[in-house]
C-alpha cells in the first residue's frame, strides 16, 4: 500500500493525494452548475437507509482536528441532524459516520467518501431540544414512527419513543464544536449563504405537514430577526471528514466510444472477441484511499473496478 501524504506532509492536510485529485474534480467540473451537489447517506433510527443531497460549499483543512473537511449547510431540526447523533451513539468509537457519493460529469469520476461529523451550532441555540423534536416527527422513509404533524411543536409533545432524547443528547454532544475558531468559522459560513438561502432556516420546521395559514396555526414559527453576525439558530454547520474514499474513474467519452466503434468493428469479422472486452475494462481504473489515523497519513491502492 503506497502512503499518498497527509498531515505530516508540509503542505498540511490538503496535500494528500485524495484531496488534490478532490479538489481537481470540483476545478475541473465548475462549468456545471449541478456537480457541487452530492448524495449524502445516513442510517435513521430504524436502520432503514436515508439519503438525500446536500451542497458541497467548500473543501478547507479544518483548523481544530488539521483534516481535509468538506464544509455543508443543514437545518438543525431536521432529520438527517438526528441521524448523526445517533450515529455518533451506536458506533463502537463513539463518532457519527456518514457516506457521501459524489459524481464529477465532466471528468466522469464518483467519489464514496465515508466520513465523521463534526457540528457547529450558533450561541444560543438550543440545537438539542430542536433535534428532539425533529426526531419525533414523520418517519422520513415509511418505516416506523410517529404520524406527521404540523408545524413541528405538537411533536414534541409526543410520547414517541423512537429515539429516546438522553440518545440524542450524547449523540449531539459527542459532535458539537464548542471552541471560539470553530464559532468563528460558523459566522463566516453563514455570511457566505445569499439572502434567499439564510430565509430558509426561518421558516417551518422542515418535513413537517404545511398548514394553510387560513386554517390557523396556533403554533406558527416566528422567525429570528437575522443579520451578518447573528447566524439563525437553526443554522448548523456540518464538517464531513472523510477516513476512506473510493474513487471510480471512468473512461472518457471519446474513448468510450472510439472503443465501442472498434468492437463493433472487429466483432463484424471475429465474434466474442476477448481481448476487445479486456481493453473496455481497462479504461476504468478504481482507487481506494484509506486514512490511518495513527501515522495520521493516507495509505492508497488500486483496486480492479
Ligand atoms: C440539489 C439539492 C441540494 C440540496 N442541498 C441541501 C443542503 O446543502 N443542505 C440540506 O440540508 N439540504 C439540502 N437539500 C435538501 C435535502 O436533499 C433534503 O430534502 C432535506 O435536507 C431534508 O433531509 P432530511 O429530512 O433527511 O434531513 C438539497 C436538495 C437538493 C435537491
Amino acid at each position: 500500500m503506497a502512503s499518498s501524504g497527509g498531515n505530516s506532509d508540509n503542505g498540511g492536510a490538503l496535500s494528500a493525494q485524495i484531496f488534490r485529485s478532490l479538489s481537481n474534480s470540483m476545478k475541473q467540473n465548475q462549468a456545471v452548475e449541478f456537480s457541487k451537489y452530492a448524495s449524502l447517506g445516513t442510517v435513521d433510527a430504524s436502520g432503514f437507509p436515508s439519503v438525500r443531497n446536500v451542497c458541497i460549499r467548500s473543501l478547507e483543512e479544518d483548523p481544530v482536528s488539521k483534516r481535509g473537511a468538506l464544509l455543508i449547510s443543514t437545518d438543525a431540526r431536521s432529520v438527517k441532524t438526528v441521524e448523526f447523533a445517533l450515529s455518533a451513539v451506536k458506533s463502537p468509537d463513539q463518532r457519527a459516520h456518514v457516506e457521501v457519493c459524489w459524481f464529477f460529469p465532466l471528468t466522469r469520476e464518483q467519489y464514496r467518501l465515508r466520513c465523521h461529523v463534526a457540528l457547529i451550532a450558533s450561541e444560543g441555540a438550543e440545537i438539542i431540544r430542536t433535534s428532539e423534536e425533529a426526531s419525533i416527527a414523520p418517519p422520513a422513509h415509511g418505516s416506523t414512527g410517529a404520524t406527521p404533524t404540523a408545524g413541528g411543536s405538537a411533536a414534541a409533545s409526543s410520547s414517541s419513543t423512537l429515539t429516546p432524547s438522553p440518545l440524542l443528547s450524547k449523540g449531539l454532544s459527542l459532535l458539537l464544536r464548542r471552541d471560539p475558531v470553530s464559532h468563528e468559522r460558523h459566522v463566516r459560513f453563514w455570511r457566505s449563504h445569499n439572502e434567499v438561502g439564510r430565509s430558509y432556516f426561518e421558516m417551518q420546521r422542515p418535513g413537517t405537514v404545511k398548514i394553510a395559514a387560513e386554517k390557523g396555526d396556533l403554533d406558527r414559527y416566528q422567525p429570528q430577526p437575522l443579520s451578518d453576525d447573528k447566524p439563525s439558530f437553526n443554522f448548523l454547520t456540518v464538517l464531513l471528514l472523510p477516513y476512506s474514499a473510493d474513487l471510480l474513474k471512468l473512461p472518457r467519452f471519446e474513448e468510450s466510444d472510439a472503443e465501442n466503434a472498434k468492437r463493433s468493428a472487429l466483432q463484424h469479422v471475429e465474434h466474442h472477441h476477448h481481448d476487445t472486452e479486456m481493453r473496455k475494462k481497462r479504461g476504468q481504473t478504481r482507487w481506494k484511499h484509506v486514512w490511518d489515523e495513527q501515522k495520521n497519513e493516507w495509505n492508497v491502492v488500486e483496486l480492479n473496478p
